[in-house]
């Protein structure tokens, strides 16, 4: 059975049952800052969860387009994907448990021939802290089904809880969630793996179980006190994948060979290698590809473009995870423009559009894929350069990833092929922390913030921060410390702390000084050294954050003045930095003159400056 077959079915099982089919909406959501993308079928119903009239009715059903860009690193195993399409019905307080599972059920054994003995179900465990009890009437539901005890299972708010914040401490006021019903089908002839734990069960990761369906029980709201109270609807959220609930209906324990076969064979085509006969990590590659150029299709015939900020940050990380990939399997050549009649072609009823747009598809994934194997050239020569000395230290590690776009298991793949023995993988997670830290504080910008973005204009702007937090020092006093920074394509920000507004003269001043550095055509040189010798050096680092004991240090100055030479105190400016940065200020010229655009208060003793380069 065909994920097109089971598509239908189930469209036509909930019509059969009074519901009205709606159409997916897009993956871009319409009037929801809360989410960059649609992940779930309920997200465009929000509003008639919450208690408004559905034009088209109390019960519907779909199959809604799906992409969750948390997922990108879980892409590999047997089942995660970044996209997919969740089949979903509702009540909007018109049925609720009873019907719910029993339906669910019986479209499972009867209409897609499940047995019931591969089934696994599990319910919420109650939550004292907010009052919300145990759900034992979903799992008495699901013994009168035929359902054995044995594999009913309780779990708590972190997997029985749905909401889109996740659990209720997650939640902000206003939103509406509830406790939910798992539906798990058991691949009995998976061993379980006990590198997941000594026994299995249903959430395990182990492979050996698979998720097939959530029936969330969507009775609450949360208030402003932090309480939860009943909505004025009890509504049924019901969301299951259907590449897996086609995988689980063929009892294939693998959901690309179902749900991917065309990408799969025009892959084996260019690559000249057979899915099945590759070795784990080829496997992997394969199923990278054909998740992430699927998920790519769906997002550039929804209308976003590859780029550096927001939804388009992600189109851009699908398409370069996908080259590198596809690099591992030996294609070499631009390829991927090729895939995108392989899907269209499988979703040519549902999705027409695909079709129509596909030229334009084509050209987007193309023009990017040139564009990023001309970079991962470099990245790759980067990479055998830092290695020389047989090992990858965390900051090189760090900056290929930044740089080059390079994922950790990439560079510790790469890294092994040119016999490195040892990259710093501890580190390497440590500074990604620090990173992720740092995006999300400047999170009011999405992904515009900290190193996600490092074209060549923001590199420019990081390298005049540097020059900027000197001059500031020079202007108002050794006290000037940097207290946070948020660096885009058009500006940057620099918070730091000083007791009053600076004077017209002092900016005007700061501004001279950057200036000058950049005239003056100084070399910036980056270079690693233990942390203690390096705030021993007096080199600038952010207040309160932790780095490890090796650190990367960035030093401007004249020539010879990096800390390695021994004229060194020459350096105008040292830092600690993971980069990415110009290498010479002259080029700073390029984007224009530095101008200070604003000086204002943050808080007590803390200042802000937004600064540009034009
Ligand atoms: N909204 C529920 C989910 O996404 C069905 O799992």
């Amino acid at each position: 059975m065909s994920p097109n077959e089971i598509r239908a079915k189930y469209l036509k099982f909930f019509e059969e049952r009074g519901h009205t089919v709606i159409p997916s909406a897009s993956l871009v959501p319409e009037n929801d800052p809360t989410t960059l993308f649609t992940g779930s079928g309920m997200q465009p119903l929000v509003p008639y969860l919450l208690g408004k009239d559905h034009p088209m009715g109390k019960r519907l059903v779909d199959s809604q387009k799906s992409f969750r860009a948390g997922d990108i690193e879980e892409v590999g195993d047997n089942r995660h994907t970044t996209f997919f399409e969740m089949l979903g019905n509702w009540s909007l307080g018109d049925y609720f448990k009873k019907e719910q599972l029993g339906w669910y059920f019986e479209f499972l054994t009867a209409e897609l021939g499940i047995p019931k003995e591969r089934l696994w179900v599990t319910c919420f465990e109650g939550e004292e802290k907010f009052d919300i009890p145990k759900d034992t009437e979903s799992a008495e539901i699901w013994k009168s089904l035929g359902i054995g005890e044995e594999r009913i299972r309780y779990y708590g708010s972190n997997k029985n809880w749905w909401s889109r914040a996740g659990a209720p401490e997650e939640m902000p006021a206003g939103e509406p969630g509830g406790p939910d019903s798992e539906t798990f089908y058991e691949f009995e002839e998976v061993e379980h793996d006990p590198k997941y734990g000594a026994a299995c069960h249903p959430n395990c990761d182990c492979g050996r179980f698979m998720e097939i369906g959530n029936s969330v029980f969507m009775q609450y709201i949360k208030q402003q006190d932090g309480s939860f109270a009943l909505l004025p609807k009890q509504n049924v959220d019901f969301g299951g994948g259907l590449e897996r609930i086609t995988a689980a209906a063929n009892n294939a324990s693998d959901v690309f060979p179902v749900a991917h076969a065309p990408i799969i064979s025009y892959l084996e085509k260019v690559s000249g290698k057979k899915y099945l006969e590759v070795s784990p990590l080829d496997i992997r590659a394969f199923r990278i590809i054909a998740d992430h150029m699927k998920a790519a299709v769906f997002l550039i015939g929804d209308g976003v473009r590859p780029s550096n900020t927001e939804r388009g940050y992600f189109v851009r990380r699908l398409i370069r995870r996908g080259v590198l990939y596809a690099d591992r399997l030996g294609i070499t050549e631009n390829t991927f423009s090729g895939i995108v009649g392989a899907v269209a072609d499988m979703y040519k009823e549902q999705y027409p559009e695909l079709t129509a747009q596909g030229v334009e598809i084509a050209q987007v994934i193309a023009q990017e894929e040139e564009r990023f194997r001309k970079t991962l050239e470099r990245g790759v020569k980067e990479l055998a350069r830092f290695a020389g000395g047989g090992e990858l230290s965390a900051q090189d590690a760090f900056q290929l990833f930044t740089t080059y776009g390079f994922p950790l298991e990439l560079i510790i793949e790469e890294a092994g092929a040119r016999g490195i023995k040892q990259v710093d993988v501890e580190g390497f997670k440590e500074l990604l922390k620090q990173h992720q830290n740092l995006s999300r504080a400047g999170s009011e910008q999405k992904f515009k913030g900290g190193l996600a973005d490092t074209s060549e204009k923001t590199t420019r702007l990081h390298t005049a921060h540097h020059l900027l937090l000197k001059a500031l020092q020079f202007v108002l006093g050794a006290h000037v410390k940097q207290r946070g920074s948020n660096i885009t394509q058009e500006r940057l920000r620099i918070d730091f702390s000083h007791g009053e507004k600076m004077t017209k003269e002092q900016i005007e001043l700061v501004e001279h000084i950057v200036n000058e550095k950049i005239h003056e055509n100084l070399p910036v040189i980056r270079t690693e050294i233990a942390r203690e010798d390096a705030e021993k050096l007096g080199a600038e680092h952010e207040f309160g954050a932790k780095y490890p004991d090796k650190v990367s240090v960035y030093s401007i100055g004249p020539e010879g003045a990096d800390i390695a030479a021994p004229e060194f105190e020459k350096a105008y400016s040292i830092e600690f930095c993971g980069g990415p940065h110009v290498t010479n200020t002259g080029e700073l010229a390029k984007s224009g003159v530095f101008k200070i655009q604003k000086e204002e208060a943050v808080s007590a003793g803390v200042r802000r400056i937004k600064a540009v380069l034009q």
